[in-house]
């Protein structure tokens, strides 16, 4: 595809760089405060909870903060700015946030001058932000993801008025460019291509809390990928909660295919990773592109939740079972070693052990080489929270368990299959074991231990797998290619 980057149409979702400058005028209003602490620079510590997208926007609020004149810490202790930016998809992770954000008011009463603040998709729960404003008063700032491009403009409030601000309005979303960002990591690093979904899968909170889908401007990705890339990064993922809907809304015949393939054309030795798709919109296209890319890891995460044409219809995944396996096939056909991982939800209301061993039926078929399991939760708001949901929590234990058992036994056949190979990794940090002091992923993402020289951190290199278990390889640095790397 060689068609022109720049988007013409008019984007209605596009911030105006003049309201973007805005917020830097006030990095700077904030910077001139801050400026003046009496003992170096203040602390700001981010606190992420939930999926990539989060880690994401964490990353952009630490680039704000930095602009602010803040320093960046790694735990609340001392912090005089605390960001928790929270995740709503289970009741879980929501149970984990409140415990945490309850504890921060002994810190808040030794250093009443502290600014707590609360964003992500939490944030945007009417029934959430509504418990904050009246039992949790020691949190100053809450704002909810669409929001977060006016951090700077929200905490200068704050601090001006010391009055406490909540902008948690529903809010359709668009996209802000250019604002600071400070990676947290020099190999690793995220780009999100687009925002927010449509899909509203039944049991699912996030089209509520992030808005409508919108993809970002081709040129804006390219430019932001080939600078990671000149910058030295080795894996770049992209980022969307529905990569496969990439380019729906903008001119110019983008599609996700088209876009990873330009990406995959970026000069660099890096590997590109994508995540998520959905089954319905991943096409063949994909997998061609897949398949003809080097740089394209050969990985896809393709959650199916349910392998019920039932409960997959109750769910509005719009997706049989056999077109899933249909997907997976055609992918096989094309990529015959991909890595493949999924999600999947057990104990949907209504779902009867039947059911939920078809469930079990396609792991075999497929044999995911991982998987990530859930329990349902019911969210308020949404439509399967409404459903009666008969089965009781000691039955759906019971299928979990099941289900946990059979992945297992897969993960390691599937892991033991690799003893005596050798696989490309990149060597990409430094392990607990002292006996296999560096860690390192396969092009499909499978974690390796092994021992090594610690200067090859950041390095590929071909390891040969020696062991295994459930969760992950044991390596040696291979000796026909000693993975000087480049
Ligand atoms: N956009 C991604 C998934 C985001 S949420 C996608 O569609 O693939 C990650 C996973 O959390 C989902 O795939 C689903 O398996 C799980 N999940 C979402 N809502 C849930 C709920 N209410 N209860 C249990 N698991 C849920
Ligand atoms: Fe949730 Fe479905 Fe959207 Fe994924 S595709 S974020 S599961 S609504
Ligand atoms: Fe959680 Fe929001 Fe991500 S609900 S999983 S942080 S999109």
């Amino acid at each position: 595809y060689n068609g022109p980057l720049e988007v013409s149409m008019e984007r209605t979702t596009l911030i105006s760089p003049a309201d973007v400058e805005q917020q830097l005028a006030f990095c700077q209003s904030v910077a001139e405060l801050t400026a003046r602490w009496p003992e170096g620079k203040p602390l700001a510590f981010v606190d992420t909870y939930g999926c990539q997208q989060n880690e994401a926007d964490s990353e952009l609020l630490r680039g704000m903060l930095c602009e602010m004149g803040y320093q960046i810490t790694d735990t609340d202790r001392g912090a005089d700015v605390i960001v928790i930016n929270t995740c709503a998809i289970r009741e879980h992770a929501e149970q984990r946030v409140f415990g945490n954000v309850g504890a921060l008011v002994h810190g808040k009463r030794r250093n009443p001058e502290q600014i707590i603040c609360l964003c992500g998709c939490m944030a945007q729960e009417p029934h959430v932000a509504q418990r904050l404003r009246q039992s949790y008063r020691h949190v100053d700032l809450v704002f909810g993801p669409q929001q977060l491009w006016r951090f700077p403009e929200f905490l200068r409030r704050v601090m001006l008025r010391r009055g406490r601000v909540f902008e948690t309005e529903r809010d359709e979303g668009a996209i802000a460019e250019g604002l600071p960002v400070r990676r947290s990591g020099k190999l690793k690093a995220w780009v999100s291509i687009m925002y927010g979904c449509n899909n509203f899968c039944s049991y699912c909170i996030v089209p509520y809390t992030r808005g409508r889908e919108r993809s970002r401007e081709p040129k804006a990705i390219l430019d932001e990928i080939q600078s990671l890339a000149a910058q030295g990064y080795k894996e770049i993922t992209l980022l969307g909660q529905n990569v496969n809907s990439y380019g729906k809304d903008l001119e110019g015949g983008w599609d996700f295919p088209t876009l990873l393939e330009r990406a995959a054309g970026i000069p660099g030795e890096f590997l590109l990773r994508f995540m998520t798709s959905h089954p319905k919109d991943a096409t063949e296209k994909l997998f061609d592109v897949m398949a003809r890319c080097p740089k394209v890891a050969p990985v896809i995460h393709l959650p199916f939740q349910s392998g019920n044409t039932r409960v997959l219809g109750a769910m509005n995944r719009r997706y049989t079972r056999e077109q899933y396996l249909e997907k997976v096939a055609a992918l096989r056909a094309r990529l015959p070693d991909v890595v493949l991982t999924s999600d999947v939800i057990v104990g949907f209301p209504g779902e009867t052990t039947p059911e939920f061993e078809d469930t079990l039926s396609l792991m075999e078929e497929v044999r995911f080489d991982a998987l990530f399991t859930f329990i349902y939760s019911p969210r308020k708001g949404t439509p399967a929270a409404e459903l009666p949901d008969p089965m009781t929590k000691a039955e759906k234990s019971a299928n979990f368990d099941r289900l946990v058992e059979v992945q297992n036994r897969i993960s390691l056949e599937k892991h033991r299959a690799y003893i005596g190979t050798v696989q490309r990794c990149l060597i990409d940090g430094a392990g607990e074991d002292p006996r296999n002091n560096l860690t390192a992923r396969t092009a499909g993402g499978r974690l390796v231990h092994l021992s090594g020289d610690a200067a090859l951190i950041g390095r590929f290199a071909d390891i040969r797998i020696t062991d295994c278990s459930t969760w992950a390889l044991f390596g040696e640095l291979s000796a026909e290619h000693p993975g000087a790397g480049g």
